[in-house]
């Protein structure tokens, strides 16, 4: 609660130029619908696909007609000023209090949103800037959880135009290191896109080619048989790990059908585990938000091999799905924190950030007489 009983105003970021588009949407209403209306006003920031920003009514069934009918705004790199500026310099701008970015993927969870955020002087939910950026990259993530000895699957990382000029070299690294089948993924995109399980040399290159098209960067990985447990995270300084989940696709992987479209994935809460798993699963997913520099939330996946039961950290989302029904909120609703607390804390968590921002010095004071030889 802020002074005088004031209710924050909280941006709701969905949309965007993501792949994720249209998960982001149904993530968002339920953000909204979780904010409590006595502390909250929320105002919901629409980005269309072609990235036009737009503001419209407050109600939250109107998201797709914020998306359609909305105003039009800008967001401000000014932090003196109104966050939201209309482009058609009808009336004022508005002002936020804290941002609340739902949305997945390029341009909302990469630390491109984070940055203008950060310019712009406002408060927000999630990683920063450079959590959300390697969050967003496969291969970097992979190389600071090495570094914080976190076990994750064997990968190689393969540059675009080092496929495009030495494709056969390629392949020959690739079966040097692996066994078929291999999962071949672009470095730097969720929800299973553009990614293939290659069982076979024939579908190598196609697969290679496919990842290539959606990012500059593409990981070869070792195939692992293995149950997909997931665990989120909450915190700053001092994060906690949630119970963890089991994801039980029915297709041969979670890929984005099973993701998005279809029925028939399992979610499984709390994950069957024994306690001494669920203790090392949940060490690693706290080890790997302080290794990745993340802050506020984060859902962290791993596998847990069949035969042997050895744990790989998979990945990790700075911005999970937030649907009513997602993991994130489900783990921490299982783990004693309802969906409207988790807003609450979400919140609270993105201010204390802001605050110790603040606190940091971002100028230096020039000894007297130094200002002279600038002006010369
Ligand atoms: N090395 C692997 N071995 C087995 N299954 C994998 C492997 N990598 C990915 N998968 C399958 O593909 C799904 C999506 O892969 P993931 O790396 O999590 O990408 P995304 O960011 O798109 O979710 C996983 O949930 C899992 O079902
Ligand atoms: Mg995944």
């Amino acid at each position: 609660m802020t002074p005088n009983n004031k209710r924050l105003r909280v941006g709701i970021l969905f949309g965007g130029r993501s792949g994720e588009h249209e998960v982001s949407l149904a993530s968002a209403a339920s953000v909204i619908r979780g904010l409590d209306p006595d502390k909250y006003e929320a105002v919901p920031i629409g980005i269309t696909k072609e990235g036009h920003w737009l503001v419209g009514g407050a109600a939250q069934k109107m998201l797709p007609e914020v998306l359609k009918g909305g105003q039009r705004v800008v967001m401000a790199a000014d932090p003196t000023d109104a966050a939201l500026i209309p482009l058609d310099r009808s009336g004022g701008g508005q002002r936020l209090d804290v941002v609340f970015p739902v949305m997945h993927g390029t341009f909302g969870e990469d630390g491109t949103i984070q940055g203008l955020l950060d310019l712009a002087g406002l408060p927000f939910v999630g990683a920063g800037v450079l959590g959300s950026a390697i969050g967003m990259d496969k291969d970097v993530a992979k190389r600071l959880l090495q570094v914080a000895k976190i076990p994750v699957v064997p990968w190689l990382t393969v540059h675009r135009p080092e496929w495009e000029r030495n494709p056969r070299e390629i392949q020959s690294a690739v079966e040097a290191k692996f066994q078929y089948p291999v999962f071949v993924k672009p470095a730097t995109l969720g929800s299973s896109v553009g990614m293939t399980k290659a069982h076979s040399r024939e579908e190598l290159a196609p697969a290679l080619n496919l990842a290539a098209e959606f990012a500059m960067k593409v990981l070869v990985e070792q195939c692992v048989v293995a149950r997909e447990i997931e665990v989120s995270v909450l915190g700053n300084h001092d994060p906690k790990a949630s119970v963890p989940g089991e994801i039980v696709p029915h297709r041969e992987f979670y890929d984005y059908a099973a993701k998005y479209l279809e029925e028939g994935t399992q979610l499984l809460i709390p994950a069957k585990l024994k306690p001494a798993q669920v203790e090392k699963i949940q060490t690693y997913a706290v080890a790997a938000f302080r290794a990745l520099e993340l802050s506020g939330m984060a859902r962290v996946d791993f596998f847990l091999e069949k035969k042997g039961g050895k744990v790989y950290l998979n990945e990790v989302n700075t911005i999970p799905g937030f649907t009513s029904i997602s993991m994130y909120p489900k783990l921490w609703e299982a783990s004693g924190i309802s969906f409207r607390e988790l807003i609450d804390k979400l919140i609270e968590l993105a201010l204390e950030v802001h605050r110790e921002k603040a606190r940091t010095k971002y100028q230096i004071e020039l000894p007297e007489g130094a200002a002279g030889a600038l002006e010369a």
